[in-house]
This record gives C-alpha cells, sequence and structure tokens, in this order.
C-alpha cells in the first residue's frame, strides 16, 4: 500500500440557476468514492464541492422566477447541498461562490493579475452564449446555434479587461506534454493539445452589462467574469490569500486532481493553469474529464423533460444502490447513454439478489447454527488491492465488476457446496461458512467507498458477537 499523502479532489462548482440532477450528482459521486477510498488507505483527504453562484445566467434565471439573484442562489445551493448530503458525499468544504471569504480572495487574485501586468482593456464584440457563459466563435455554432444549449447565442460589444493568454501558453502547453499537469484519460489530453493547434485568443475576463458578481478590484464598474472568479473557488476554499499555512498544505504539498466532465475542458485545462502561473502559483497537479451521459440516447434537458432528479432516486433506491446505478452504467472516461427504465431491473439484478440476497443466505446459515463461527474472522486485503488497482485509474466501472466477480464466485461456491443440505455441526459445512464469511467482509471492505451504509452495515453483521440475517440489505423492487 501506498505511504500516506494528501489528497486534494475537487469537482465542478454547479450553476444554481436550477436544481440539481443526476449529472451533477454523477461526477459528485465519483469524488466521494476516490475521496473514501483515499481515507481508507489512510491519507489526509480534502474533498471539496459547491455552488457557481454569479454571472448572466443566474441574474436571468433569477428575474424569470421574480426573486432577487441571492434569494434564487440560496434556494438552490441549498437544494445542492441537501442532494448531497442525502447522496450520503463526505465533502470537507461546501464552498458558494457569494461566501465573503470567496469575494475576498477572487479581489486578491485578480489584484495579482492586474499588478504583474497581464491584464488590459479592451472592446469586446462577439457572440455570448449565457447557457455557457461564453463566447463562441462562428465555427462552434451549429445552425447559427451554441451546439450545448441549442439557443441563438447574442451579439455583444462591450468594454472589457482583458487576460493575456497568449503569454502563458507556450508555458501551459509543455506543462501538458510533459505531464506536469497531467491531463487523463489520454484523449482528453489530446483535445487539449489540438485546441492550441486551432489558436487561442487572449479572452476577457470582465463583464460591463453584468451586476451580478465580483467587482474588479481595480475597477469596480466592472464585475469578474463568472468563469474567471468560479475556477478561483478551487484556491479560496483552501485559504489563498487569508491562510497561508492551509494553502501550502492543500495546493503545494498535496495530490491536486480536478474532476469534471469533457463539457468544461477548454477553462480547466488551459485557462485555469495559464491564471495561476500569471498569479505566480502552481498549476494544477492533475485533471480528469469524465464523459457526458444521454437519457435514452437525447442529451438531458429541462424542455425535453427527461432530467432526472437524483432525490427522486435516493427515495426509491436509497442512497447506497443510487450511487451504484449511476457509476456502474458506462466506463467512467467515456460517453454514455443512460436507460433509466433499466435501473429497476439492475437493482434487482446486482443489488436485492446480488449482494444482498448472498449477505443474507450466509448469514441465515450461520444463524441456523447458532450464530457464532468457530474462529475470529480472518479477512484478507487482496479484494481491496485488486480494487484499488483501477481506482488508481479512476476504472470505477472495472473496480465494480471486482466485487461483482467475487459475488458471483461465492454464488457459485454456495450452490455447489450446498450447506444447508448438511448438519449444522458438520465440520465442512463450518468450514465453508467461516470462510464465506471472510470473503464477504473483503468484499464490504472493498466496497465501502462506492456504497458506503452497505458496506459497515455487512462488516457489522459479521463481526457482531451473534451472526443474524437480520433484514434485507436490498429490497426487491416489485414490477
Ligand atoms: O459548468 N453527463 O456548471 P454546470 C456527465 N459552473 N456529467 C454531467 C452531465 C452529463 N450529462 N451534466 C452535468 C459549470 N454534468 C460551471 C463549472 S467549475 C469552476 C465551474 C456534470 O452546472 C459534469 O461534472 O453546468 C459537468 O462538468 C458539470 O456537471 C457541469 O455543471
Ligand atoms: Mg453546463
Amino acid at each position: 500500500m501506498s505511504t500516506k499523502s494528501k489528497y486534494y479532489i475537487t469537482t465542478p462548482i454547479y450553476y444554481v440557476n436550477d436544481k440539481p440532477h443526476i449529472g451533477h450528482a454523477y461526477t459528485t459521486i465519483a469524488a466521494d468514492v476516490l475521496a473514501r477510498w483515499h481515507r481508507l488507505k489512510g491519507d489526509e483527504v480534502f474533498f471539496l464541492t459547491g455552488t457557481d453562484e454569479h454571472g448572466a445566467k443566474v441574474e436571468e434565471s433569477a428575474k424569470k422566477a421574480g426573486k432577487s439573484p441571492l434569494e434564487l442562489c440560496d434556494e438552490n445551493s441549498e437544494k445542492f447541498k441537501k442532494t448531497f448530503e442525502s447522496l450520503n458525499l463526505s465533502f470537507d468544504y461546501f464552498i458558494r461562490t457569494t461566501d465573503q471569504r470567496h469575494k475576498e480572495a477572487v479581489a486578491k487574485f485578480m489584484q495579482k493579475l492586474w499588478e504583474n501586468g497581464d491584464i488590459y482593456e479592451g472592446t469586446y464584440e462577439g457572440l455570448y452564449c449565457t447557457g455557457c457563459e461564453n463566447f463562441l466563435t462562428e465555427k462552434e455554432l451549429v445552425n447559427g446555434k451554441c451546439p450545448i444549449h441549442l439557443t441563438v447565442p447574442e451579439k455583444i460589444t462591450e468594454k472589457n479587461y482583458f487576460f493575456k493568454l497568449k503569454k502563458y501558453l507556450p508555458q501551459v502547453k509543455e506543462l501538458i506534454e510533459k505531464d506536469e499537469i497531467k491531463i487523463r484519460p489520454e484523449d482528453k489530453k489530446k483535445e487539449t493539445l489540438g485546441l492550441f493547434q486551432q489558436g487561442l485568443e487572449d479572452f476577457s475576463v470582465s463583464r460591463e452589462r453584468v451586476k451580478w458578481g465580483i467587482p474588479l478590484p481595480f475597477d469596480q464598474s466592472q464585475v469578474t467574469y463568472v468563469w474567471v472568479e468560479a475556477l478561483q473557488n478551487y484556491v479560496s476554499a483552501i485559504g489563498y490569500g487569508d491562510n497561508e499555512k492551509e494553502f501550502k498544505k492543500w495546493w503545494i504539498e498535496a495530490d491536486v486532481l480536478h474532476l469534471m466532465a469533457k463539457d468544461i475542458l477548454k477553462f480547466h485545462c488551459i485557462y485555469w493553469p495559464a491564471l495561476l502561473l500569471a498569479a505566480g502559483e502552481k498549476p494544477p497537479k492533475e485533471l480528469f474529464l469524465h464523459g457526458f451521459f444521454t437519457i435514452n440516447g437525447q442529451k438531458m434537458s429541462k424542455s425535453l423533460g427527461n432530467v432526472i432528479d437524483p432525490n427522486e432516486m435516493v427515495k426509491k433506491y436509497g442512497a447506497d444502490a443510487t450511487r451504484y446505478l449511476l457509476l456502474s452504467q458506462f466506463p467512467f472516461g467515456q460517453d454514455g447513454d443512460i436507460k433509466a427504465e433499466k435501473f429497476d431491473e439492475q437493482y434487482n439484478a446486482y443489488l436485492a439478489n446480488g449482494i444482498g440476497n448472498l449477505v443474507s443466505r450466509v448469514a441465515n446459515l450461520i444463524e441456523q447454527g447458532g450464530g457464532q463461527l468457530n474462529k475470529k474472522l480472518k479477512t484478507s486485503d487482496l479484494i481491496f488491492k485488486e480494487v484499488s488497482r483501477h481506482l488508481e485509474k479512476l476504472e470505477f466501472t472495472e473496480a465494480i465488476a471486482v466485487f461483482e466477480s467475487e459475488i458471483n464466485n461465492l454464488d457459485y461456491k454456495l450452490q455447489k457446496e450446498k450447506p444447508w443440505e448438511k448438519a449444522v455441526n458438520d465440520e465442512n459445512r463450518l468450514k465453508f461458512l467461516q470462510e464465506t464469511a471472510g470473503t464477504i467482509l473483503a468484499i464490504a471492505n472493498a466496497i465501502e467507498p462506492f456504497m458506503p451504509e452497505t458496506g459497515a452495515a455487512i462488516q457489522k453483521k459479521f463481526l457482531a458477537s451473534k451472526i443474524t440475517k437480520g433484514q434485507p440489505l436490498f429490497p426487491r423492487m416489485q414490477k
């Protein structure tokens, strides 16, 4: 096992123009699995998530809802936090970009860029997509529309401050090529390097017309461009500009991993490292960009009415099963499709009839013999090691396949051995149950990062002074 180290993991901070959906849950569950796995290995972990609250998009949504921007932010940010808690996500800090601490850190960061001479005044003319909170080029449009939000961008001309991105591009490119900024999976590293080929321009870091934002410290009439300040959450949350010790611990000494989907690659893989270099800070050590999923082949969207609320899933299946159902659908780095009508079937097959049934059967057999095992349970960490080998590479579905095949294997052995046909004090039966319980305990340890309640419940059951069948872990879903 690797030596104890510091691990800093982040998710994107999510827009609060609407309530959370399973896309937000997906990334944050993945981050939670990694955070819990690192804690199990004995590492010191800081797991950050939160909400992105400024900008035109939130301003407009609030207006439509007849609320002040902050009212909408308070409401929706709370929904994200509650949803993440109900999914049993073990974040250490939930940042809001409307937090005073964040605003102060951003002012310091922007002042630094200004003093270093990396910001200049100019006029911006371009096509703005509020959904993306970004300017799009003509060639990025499909039929005149933003390919992600399917809306026509607005033509904007305004006085802005610009960041000298071009000055930092060669350095950022070299760091990525040398894996000093490690971008995974490999195809996302290639995609990033491809963007340098296409040519990148200095970008504006302020908005004249938007009011809902953090004022620039050197020109209070403009607010900081929402993307620029949102990225800074990764350092403001750990004490940038106000707690040197904490900042050094998590930004300089820790293994930093930014997790997100590929939709926000350019901001994270190019703009963010460049901004950090300009501010005289270390670029992030590693970024992992997972795939984007559709629902039955279609983009998840309000207008299509196919948005899935993670809270509905938790109500129906419980937190552990929801975590499992979302993470097990398709390989993490790839795009995928989610067929929600399959959830019941998958829940029954893999959880109710899988781990749930196995635990019940074995506990029941032991209970029939008095609930005691002959010897203290021995567990091996081989399964945990095998799962770890995959988690190291963020191969969640492969890691899940490891414990699933262990479960199948035990089911098979049980069917072959038929311990229920032997007397409760039969030597072979006792030996078999002893071994099987040991393997179940090892599985429980390895699944804990994925399904924390289940992992803990199984360990409690088999380590109790009297083992009993008890209630099923995953009651079957009825058709
Ligand atoms: O972009 N498949 O916030 P956002 C997979 N505020 N992941 C998905 C998904 C899907 N269909 N839909 C959403 C923003 N996600 C900015 C980020 S960070 C400094 C600022 C997840 O609310 C995925 O992690 O649009 C994606 O990157 C993120 O939600 C976008 O969330
Ligand atoms: Mg988005």
